[in-house]
């Protein structure tokens, strides 16, 4: 069955519930506690959407996880077959520090759509907005791809910005980058947001560099997809084991996953919601009584992009629904 009714719509509400019930462990400082609060109101809000959805990026193997586990059945069962990929707190250190940009996330599109990572965690990922795509080359030098980016968006190097998460990994990445005279938004946590970020109206940034998580270059890929953005990535082993575990899977550490690689589905569904206040969603906010949340849904086929205010209620909220808001 082909995904023809707007989903988005629905999986908004899951992103919604998980911020909900997540953004009241902000600056808590216990990092697992927010995540199963995110965890749990997610996986109560998408088992009623109408779909027959399977986990493909996830918390995680079964036996690790207790929810949400690569390989686990969401949806009322009823509806298109699709794959999930969920990241119930994009972020968790950011929201256990109460830091900004943390934000709740999902992504389906039709069943086999989303990239395996196979347990290996990194990739290298270069990733830009509609405006740059096609210009990019992650086999090029750093300055090339600078160089491309600031000619196609009519900018001065010096105007062009590119976010990196700051690692010691990224040592020479930054001083390359710092050679070209862009600007460079270091963030903590987040790449996720930060490739996204590229990719929206009035972009905070042109440009994602580095190395971070494989689960997260599928995210980014599934709303840079739905957003007309970019990205090219490659598997990024940590250390000797996983370089042996890489070609024993005979995964090619040069070849390029381009957002088609890592989502080839046409069919892509993302919603996202803020959790702590950051540059694209306005965190969670509680009042008595409830709280507002802002989200953002998109769809690939129709291209649109809602951004969402919604204000939540308790009380009423506890009338329909199991979860424990109030
Ligand atoms: P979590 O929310 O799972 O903690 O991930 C946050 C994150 O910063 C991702 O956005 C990023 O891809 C990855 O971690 C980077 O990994 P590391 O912190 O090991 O460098």
């Amino acid at each position: 069955m082909r995904i023809e009714r707007n989903l988005g719509m629905d999986l908004v509400r899951a992103t919604e519930a998980a911020a909900l019930r997540s953004g009241r462990w902000m600056g808590r400082g216990d990092k697992n506690r927010a995540d199963q609060a995110a965890v749990d109101a997610m996986r109560y809000a998408l088992d009623s959407v109408p779909m027959n959805g399977v986990v493909v990026i996830g918390e995680g193997e079964k036996d690790e996880a207790p929810m949400l586990y690569i390989g686990e059945r969401l949806g009322s069962g009823e509806g298109p077959e699709v794959d999930v990929a969920v990241d119930p707190v994009e972020g968790t250190t950011l929201l256990a520090e109460g830091m900004p940009g943390a934000i709740a996330i999902v992504a389906i599109a039709e069943r086999g759509s989303f990239y395996n990572w196979q347990g290996i965690a990194y990739m290298d990922k270069l990733a830009v907005g509609e405006r740059a795509r096609g210009v990019i080359d992650i086999n090029a030098p750093v300055a090339y791809n600078v160089r491309a980016v600031a000619r196609t968006l009519g900018k001065q190097l010096e105007d062009v910005t590119v976010v990196v998460l700051d690692r010691p990994r990224h040592k020479e990445l930054i001083r390359e980058i710092r050679e070209t005279g862009a600007r460079i938004k270091l963030i903590l946590h987040g790449d996720v947001s930060a490739g996204i970020m590229t990719a929206i109206e009035n972009p905070p940034a042109d440009i994602l560099m580095g190395i971070g998580g494989a689960p997260e270059a599928v995210i980014t890929a599934a709303a840079l997809k739905c957003l007309g953005g970019e990205i090219q990535c490659k598997v990024w082993p940590r250390n000797d084991e996983e370089r042996a575990r890489a070609a024993e899977l005979g995964i090619d550490l040069n070849k390029v996953y381009t957002t088609n690689d890592l989502v080839r589905g046409e069919n892509v569904y993302v919603a996202a919601t803020g959790i702590t206040p950051g540059e694209f969603l306005r965190g969670t906010e509680y009042f008595g009584g409830g709280a507002r949340t802002h989200s953002v849904v998109m769809r690939s086929r129709s291209g649109t992009v809602r951004y969402i205010d919604a204000t939540h209620r308790w009380d009423k909220l506890m009338r329909i629904s199991n979860m424990p808001y109030g």
